[in-house]
């Protein structure tokens, strides 16, 4: 695998840019709702040594090694940390898998929907990324919103294929975008 060259997005008020070391105590804080852990994979209960870990030892990882591409979401002006979106599991071929999430706070403005989509945008240029899936315990419908906004298509549900909640093995529905999709309408 050739390293994926780290890189900033800027789209509207939103920054993306890689994990920094200050953002521990951000990611630590934002992980502490519960709606983060119930659905997705972070370790629960989430301490800030998995923070620390997440944004010093596996993000920048993934970026050397060219295995992922993880992105901090923060306010262009106040560098507040909104969000986080990750591409996980790059392989040669050009496949990838999206995560998200998105602080407390921030939630309902759309914030999610508009750094999902940029983020898939530039996945498929420099990348080359050709498919891009996601997947989210059935049910998340909040997620499956964002997943549609950003142009991903529902394929179907997989039994009993997502460990969420630190341990609970769930359903979940699988998605994917193609770079030969039509990019979402904007807004
Ligand atoms: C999913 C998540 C990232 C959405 O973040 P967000 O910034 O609020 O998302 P957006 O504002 O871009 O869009 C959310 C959409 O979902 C809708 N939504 C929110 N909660 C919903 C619910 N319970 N049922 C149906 N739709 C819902 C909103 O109305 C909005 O749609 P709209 O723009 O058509 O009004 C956020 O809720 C989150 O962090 N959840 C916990 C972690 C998670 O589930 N991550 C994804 C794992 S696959």
């Amino acid at each position: 695998m050739r390293p994926v060259e780290p890189t900033e997005i800027t789209a509207g008020r939103l920054h993306l840019r890689p994990w920094r070391t200050y953002d521990v105590e951000a990611v630590y804080q934002a992980c502490q709702d519960p709606e983060i852990p119930r659905w997705t994979r972070i370790p629960t209960p989430y301490e800030r040594r998995h923070a620390e870990d997440f944004v010093t030892r596996q993000t920048p990882a993934a970026w050397a090694n060219g295995t992922g591409a993880f992105f901090a979401v923060v306010d262009a002006t106040s560098e507040v940390l909104l969000a986080s979106v990750g591409l996980m599991g790059i392989t040669p071929v050009g496949d990838a898998e999206i995560g998200y999430w998105c602080a407390p706070a921030a939630r309902g403005r759309g914030i999610a929907s508009q750094a999902v989509t940029a983020v898939a945008r530039w996945g498929f240029g420099a990348p080359g990324l050709t498919r891009i899936e996601w997947r989210a315990a059935v049910g998340n419908l909040a997620s499956l919103r964002v997943a549609r906004k950003a142009g991903f298509t529902l394929e179907g549900t997989q039994r009993s294929a997502l460990v969420v909640g630190g341990g609970q093995r769930v359903d979940c529905w699988v998605g994917s975008r193609l770079s030969t999709d039509p990019p979402p309408p904007p807004g």
